[in-house]
């Protein structure tokens, strides 16, 4: 290409040909900042004429889908060769094609259709000729608010986002349906400031004054879009050392975003990497970018398998799918040779000090500059010579280290010399004993962005130090630079998130295992039932700056039950059943009741109940001494219970003639026309052996919270609250929570098939044998089955469980078969409680 050496984007020939079509002079200069790009326009413009063609001259946004349909070309699978590249510009030309919405669904089309491409089905296909007007918008939208049971301005994200995909509306104007969607809203419920709180931030929840917390998701642009991730720089802006290295990443990269989550594979991940997932897969996407998972797998001896299965698997459970798997280790060759290239060019020594004369020579705890060693300036050759022999094993670990020459007089310690190499005596999981030397985390990190052609390296401002040895390092060897950028990590008050603390939690018996839902790793999340779109709304909603965010569990939660409260189906099920006989009925009758799952979700569906004689409540819903403002069951008092078709009256009630716990009461059954309708009503389940009702939880665990204090201190062990984890038996729940698993699991898994299937059929994804891969199994578990309890709590089933129904085909019913274990966890109570113990 002949571009190479321009330096000047605004004298790129090119412009003049996009300004000819008619685009605006300040978006052709943004056009050919991709050479690829450019090289594309030029060819498509000169190729059909556009330039030339009077009387038919394009507006901007029309010539702004050419350079759109020039950015598709340049990164689609198979091109399209012609005719079909010339079909989609004229179908742009005539006007045809209004977004790049359709422009993009246009390119898909012919890529995959041979030639003549059949007019018609392109039409409808690519919504050409597609009109609305206002008024059926506002009808469609209007309607789906209705159907939908939409209950206020909260939901307002939820339904943009319904919106695009009901089928007429799928080639209606984004910002059209956005501006509709707001319209309804506001005839319906009112200005949203008055509208307000549904569901209310709890008081205490406002942390510190330092926390980002920035305004409602539904009131802001896209968070990729403001603030810290708004004002990242545009890929290629980002200075180098020698001009021509930007033309070439721009050439790789195609302009596009690359990004990388780069964990190191010696632990799970916690509910703080959920941030850096989110920022990384979530702006590459937002930009129609890359995003890299990369094993930063440089020190053996504290990696193990099961922890690269795991990040895997929790990635692709928040959501994101990995454009490549890569390894650290990768690169090892690579890194090496520019380690003896960095001897050459007198910027790497071999250096003897022990550990404790580095320390003591880079003067940290004196305050002082530090100090040059003896090996500093020792002949480059013998560093040479000396690097081999660490490499070759000649060394014990400790004995000799590569060390960079840096600048001891910077005031950075990231400048002193900090270590490229080290000697360390154990195996490598994927290159076993090939090396005696390991890189470090420093010397490494920014040159394997720098070979992935990373455009934006996001990384928490801890790393802000490194941010001028990872530039020193690229420059010194003349590699190409990706710009680091630093935000605030996330981390979660009243818990602990350290591998070292939650190891030692682990193994001292305090919690079972790395995913008890008391901690907040991400398989204990998961288990727990949380599910992963309330992580990633709980993130996104906090917004991404560079101050850290100290956010209370108590906040957590309530994101976490926002999530659930449109979203979990609705079962009866009664925590401490008290059994109660209605004496005015038959011992044989059964009224069968259909319920909604949802009182506002109609598309969750219904389920069918028993009503019989026999039934049972909650043991919190009656009291033996009635008052003013108790309107649940006492001795004499009617309630009403949930679907069922007329309350109840207590008439009397059985002891245990040796405790004196109240164990049965008996009702009577209203059915008379005089009855109140009762101010309160109680949930209930019936026996009924016939339709298996009820079903009753072997254990339902609800947990509090580990720790005592908000701030667990050093001592935490002793802050372990020993009442955290609460186990019922025998709580029940309605015979409706069959048929609400079966469902669950069965779509959980078509999902996540489907899923799997797009996500191995996508470049760059083919696993080595090593390497993790995309499986349908990773993303469904039993955690998949989630609920409310009405007035118990939101619950999931645990994943010790075992539902034997759940492998049986479709279409059989599902009951409970010999040898089941049913294990409720209680993901998050209704309301903020205190959340200790009782
Ligand atoms: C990165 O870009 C260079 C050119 O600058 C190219 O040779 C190399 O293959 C690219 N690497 C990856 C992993 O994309």
């Amino acid at each position: 290409m002949s571009k190479s050496g321009k330096t000047d984007a605004a004298s790129d020939p090119v412009i003049p040909l996009l300004t000819a079509i008619g685009l605006s002079q300040p978006k052709a200069i943004e056009a050919v900042k991709s050479p690829k790009i450019a090289a594309e326009l030029k060819d498509i413009v000169e190729t059909y004429g556009l330039h030339t063609r009077a009387g038919e001259k394009m507006d901007d946004k029309q010539a702004g889908l050419i350079v759109a349909l020039a950015g598709q070309l340049v990164k689609a699978d198979s091109r399209p060769e012609e005719p079909k590249r010339a079909y989609v510009v004229e179908k742009i030309v005539a006007g045809q094609l209004k977004s790049v919405d359709q422009v993009t669904a246009a390119v898909k089309y012919v890529e995959s259709h041979p030639t003549p491409i059949d007019d018609a089905d392109f039409d409808t296909q690519c919504g050409v000729g597609f009109s609305i007007t206002a008024a059926e918008l506002y009808d469609q939208i209007a309607n789906y608010v209705t159907s939908a049971a939409v209950s206020g301005w909260s939901n307002l994200g939820q339904v943009i986002n319904a919106a695009r995909s009901i089928p007429e509306l799928r080639w209606a104007n984004t910002l059209e349906v956005k501006n509709t969607v707001e319209k309804v809203f506001l005839d319906k419920f009112g200005a949203k400031e008055a509208a307000k709180p549904k569901v209310k931030e709890p008081k205490k929840a406002p942390a510190k004054a330092q926390a980002s917390v920035e305004p409602e998701p539904s009131s802001r642009k896209s968070i990729f879009e403001e603030g810290f991730l708004g004002q990242l720089h545009k890929p290629g802006e980002n200075p180098q050392i020698r001009p021509e290295f930007k033309e070439k990443h721009l050439a790789v990269t195609g302009g596009q975003v690359w990004t990388r989550f780069p964990p190191e594979p010696n632990g799970y991940l916690h509910i703080g990497h959920s941030k850096a997932i989110f920022v990384n897969f979530g702006y590459a996407a937002h930009h129609g970018g890359k995003c890299y998972l990369r094993y930063d797998d440089t020190n053996p001896e504290k990696e193990e398998a099961q922890y690269f299965e795991s990040i895997l698997e929790m990635v692709r459970w928040l959501g994101f799918e990995p454009w490549k798997i890569t390894y650290s280790s990768d690169y090892f060759q690579q890194l090496y040779e520019l380690a003896v290239e960095l001897i050459k060019r007198d910027k790497a020594y071999v250096c003897h000090c022990s550990q404790e004369e580095i320390k003591a020579s880079r003067g940290e705890k004196s305050g002082q500059l530090p100090t040059a060693c003896v090996h500093r300036t020792r002949p480059i050759s013998e560093s040479l010579v000396e690097f081999e022999k660490m490499k070759d094993g000649f060394y014990r670990p400790k004995e000799a280290n590569l060390r960079m020459k840096q600048d001891l007089t910077d005031g950075n310690p990231q400048m002193w010399d900090l270590t490229a190499y080290r000697v360390l005596d154990s195996p490598h999981h994927r290159t076993h004993d090939k090396w005696k030397i390991y890189p470090t985390y420093d010397y490494t990190h920014c040159l394997v962005d720098s070979f992935e052609n990373i455009s934006h390296s996001l990384c928490t401002v801890e790393f802000v130090a490194s941010r001028q040895s990872y530039e020193w390092l690229c420059d010194a060897l003349e590699v190409y630079r990706p710009r680091q950028s630093e935000y605030g990590r996330l981390n979660l008050e009243g818990t602990v998130m350290s591998k070292r603390k939650i190891m030692e939690l682990v193994q001292k018996g305090y919690v079972n295992g790395w995913d008890d839902p008391r901690l907040y790793t991400l398989i204990a999340l998961r288990r727990r039932g949380v599910p992963p779109g309330a992580i990633i709304s709980f993130v996104s909603n906090l917004g991404v700056s560079t101050s850290l965010s100290n956010i209370e569990i108590s906040r957590f939660e309530q994101s976490v039950r926002q999530h659930l409260e449109g979203t979990a189906p609705r079962l009866l099920m009664v925590l401490r059943p008290l059994k109660v006989t209605i004496e005015n009925l038959l011992e044989d009758y059964v009224l069968m009741v259909e319920k909604p799952l949802h009182p506002k979700v109609a598309a969750l569906g219904t389920t069918t109940i028993p009503f019989t004689r026999n039934i049972y409540i909650d043991a919190e819903d009656f009291r033996l001494e009635d008052s003013k403002d108790y309107f649940r069951l006492a001795p004499g008092k009617t309630v009403g219970l949930f679907q069922a078709p007329h309350p109840i009256t207590c008439t009397s009630y059985k002891t245990d003639p040796t405790s004196g716990q109240v164990v049965e009461l008996i009702c009577r059954m209203e059915d008379g026309a005089e009855v109140k309708k009762p101010k309160a009503y109680i949930q209930w389940v019936a026996e009924h052996a016939a339709s298996g009702s009820p079903v009753r939880i072997d254990e339902t665990r609800v947990f509090h919270q580990l720790f005592k204090s908000d701030q667990p201190s050093k001592n935490f062990l002793d802050d372990v609250d020993p009442n955290s984890l609460e186990v019922i038996k025998g709580a029940m729940v309605e015979v409706g929570f069959w048929s609400l698993a079966k469902r669950s699991i069965g779509e959980a898994r078509r999902e996540s098939k489907e899923r799997t299937e797009k996500a191995s059929t996508r470049e760059g994804t083919s696993p080595g044998d090593d390497t993790p891969h995309a499986t349908s199994e990773q993303l469904v578990g039993n955690e998949c089955i989630r609920f409310q309890g009405l007035r118990v709590a939101y619950f999931a089933v645990d994943k010790d469980s075992r539902l034997a129904c759940l492998d049986e085909p479709e279409g059989v019913e599902p009951a409970r078969k010999q040898g089941d274990l049913l294990i409720l966890n209680r993901i998050v109570s209704l309301k903020e409680d205190s959340g200790k113990a009782a």
